[in-house]
């Protein structure tokens, strides 16, 4: 495997939109911004921080209310997607790949709607545009609930069975402890408050025919929470996009197979470049 390249930073900080984000930018080359779910941190790309630096300037910051950065409610999918846009000129990047997972696909579109000039190209991973079912909506009041009543690893516990797919529970415990880990240190603040965003976003299904830069879709095909239709109407949504279901992976898919998401990954970041 190619080691990172030495350029850059982990655990920078950027005074942007009212809060201090943190973040690491690492490599040189096409700018890459990783945009994690919920409720996760940047650490979620570190397979793709070691693989991607050879090619892309890779920025994968921890989103407002998560991980290291300061934040406080109320939040939303437009407010962070000016976060991230604000942090983009702060590192003088005019225009990136925009890589968002699931709750990051939210922010992707509102990224797209809100500051298109600065989008290069998209990547939509495990994520949807449609608006929340009346189940999943049940689902974020519970987990509001949970998260006040008992805390971030109480929380952790709950989601942790459909954040991953049946072949990561069975054969990558290493993977599984990473994920509760990274759950369980989610401020409690920030899942409370990424919920009753989530809550409110807008459907973004009205967006996708709007798209018209490189947009590749990945899904993998044991994801228990977005099913692989979402993908599909994306994918018959947004002209020109690439579709990837990659067997074996549940929701992180990112996470759960990563050497199969860089490679498509790294394919877009060719198709820009050429
Ligand atoms: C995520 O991984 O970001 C969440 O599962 C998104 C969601 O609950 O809709």
């Amino acid at each position: 495997m190619t080691e990172p390249c030495e350029a850059g930073t982990r655990g920078a900080r950027a005074r942007v939109g009212g809060i201090e984000m943190v973040y690491d930018a690492m490599g040189k080359g096409t700018p890459l911004l990783l945009v994690h779910g919920f409720p996760l941190d940047r650490t979620l790309w570190a397979p793709q921080l070691r693989a991607l630096t050879r090619r892309c300037r890779v920025v994968a910051p921890d989103l407002g209310g998560f991980g290291e950065s300061t934040g406080s409610a109320p939040y939303s999918m437009d407010r962070w997607a000016d976060d991230l846009a604000a942090l983009l000129a702060a590192l003088a990047i005019d225009r990136a790949t925009i890589a968002g997972i699931s709750m990051g696909g939210y922010i992707a579109f509102a990224l797209w709607r809100r500051h298109r000039p600065r989008v290069r190209a998209l990547v939509l991973a495990s994520t949807r545009a449609s608006g929340d079912a009346e189940g999943t909506r049940r689902r974020r009041r519970d987990t509001i609930a949970l998260a006040r009543a008992s805390g971030a690893a109480a929380v952790a516990d709950a989601m942790l069975p459909s954040m991953l797919g049946a072949t990561t529970h069975e054969r990558r415990p290493e993977v599984v402890a990473a994920a509760r880990e990274m759950m369980a240190h989610a401020p409690v603040e920030g899942i409370v408050g990424a919920s009753e965003a989530m809550l409110a976003r807008p459907d973004a299904t009205p967006t996708l025919a709007t798209i018209d830069v490189p947009t590749l879709i990945v899904a993998g095909d044991e994801d228990a929470i977005v099913p692989l239709d979402e993908a599909r109407v994306m994918h018959a949504a947004i002209a020109g996009s690439r579709l990837e279901i990659l067997p074996r992976a549940g929701h992180l898919v990112n996470l759960e197979r990563p050497a199969a998401f860089n490679h498509v990954l790294e394919e877009l970041v060719a198709q820009i470049e050429s």
